[in-house]
């Protein structure tokens, strides 16, 4: 059989943080989808990292639902890749002691994500927000990854897991696989329509800024036809058109067309002609996706069934990792 060359492992997870954007489809999941075709993928649902700043539990229970539902109606299959909730394979808080233990609060102290947050949210500046970075590492190490996807504000997060596994194999012997990040060849970042100088978020007030993944047509469309641009014309990307730019981002993302032959296929048209194709582009492809979603958030039994089996599937998996860990250190198994 030809099946006996291993394939490369990736693992990524994403926070249950409610609306996920176009932004967060072009930038990561879309890759996800690809990705599982060619490599053995692990991708968890982040709950645990989600408690990092306050959660009303009803909200944070059905996003968690929704997280994973999502997952599935991408594409993400749960017989071919694991599916999961990082809470439900307890490994990972396990693991994260072990890793905490060998951190300096130094390290730690130089994360930006933790600076601005914890300016962001200084009435809850709580000890879990400020070792988020390990319980990351230890989402990685468990699974013994070579490659981990992940976007620009995650870098300075994975350099750490990546710092922290050699440490530990430096101290205590061969535990943990060093993993690289993954660059994907098409990953996009997409900026708010309303301001292209800032990135496509879904806590920007103005709600015609961002598209989440699961708006309707009409409303995808409407956003585009209201994205801003400057006041001149012509189809081209360039540092003085970010608007403009930021849709043939877009454009070149969804349809898998390059930057020159998008600016070849709207040559001669106007603003008004490619912010409705970029919508009616956009929308066509969200739409599946939306309908699948919608079917599956409904049949609760049937996400339970995929994420009890993937909890299964993963903790296999990190088990022994985590054992080797603590026997290595020193612990009685
Ligand atoms: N911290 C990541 C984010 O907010 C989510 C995450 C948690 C993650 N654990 C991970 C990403 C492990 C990659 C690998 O986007």
């Amino acid at each position: 059989m030809c099946e006996t060359i291993e394939k490369k492992k990736v693992l990524s997870c994403i926070q249950p943080s409610g609306m996920l954007t176009l932004g967060n489809y072009l930038g990561a999941l879309k890759n996800w989808k690809m990705m599982q075709e060619e490599f053995d993928c692990t991708f968890a649902v982040a709950d645990l990292h989600a408690i990092t700043v306050r959660q009303e539990p009803a909200k944070l229970r059905s996003q968690i639902y929704s997280t994973y539902a999502l997952m599935l109606a991408l594409g993400l299959n749960p017989e071919k890749s694991t599916l999961f909730i990082q809470s439900h394979v307890p490994e990972h808080s396990q693991l994260s002691w072990l890793l905490s233990c060998n951190t300096q609060f130094g390290e730690m102290s130089r994360m930006t994500q933790f600076k601005d947050k914890s300016a962001k949210h200084a009435d809850n500046v709580n000890v879990g927000l400020f070792s988020y970075p390990v319980l990351m590492a230890a989402d990685i190490l468990l699974y013994k990854p070579d490659f981990v996807p992940v976007g620009a504000d995650q870098k300075q997060h994975l350099e750490i897991a990546r710092d922290i596994a050699e440490r530990f194999n430096r101290l205590y012997g061969d535990v943990f696989t060093i993993p690289e990040p993954y660059i994907p060849k098409t990953g996009a970042r997409v900026m708010s329509l309303q301001d292209p100088e800032k990135k496509m978020s879904k806590s920007d007030d103005n709600t015609n800024a961002w598209v989440a993944i699961l708006d309707d047509r009409d409303t995808i469309i409407r956003k585009f036809k209201r994205a801003v641009t400057d006041s001149g014309s012509g189809v081209i990307m360039s540092d003085e058109k970010q608007g403009i730019s930021n849709l043939i981002t877009i454009y070149s993302a969804v349809t898998g067309k390059s930057v020159s032959e998008t600016e070849k296929e709207f040559d001669g048209k106007g603003y008004g002609d490619f912010k409705l194709a970029v919508g009616e582009v956009v929308a066509d492809e969200l739409a599946p996706i939306r309908e699948k979603y919608n079917e599956l958030i409904t049949d609760k039994s049937l996400l339970e069934k995929y994420f009890r089996e993937g909890a299964d599937k993963a903790e296999k998996v990190a088990r022994k990792t985590y054992f080797k860990a603590m026997k290595k250190v020193g612990f009685v198994i």
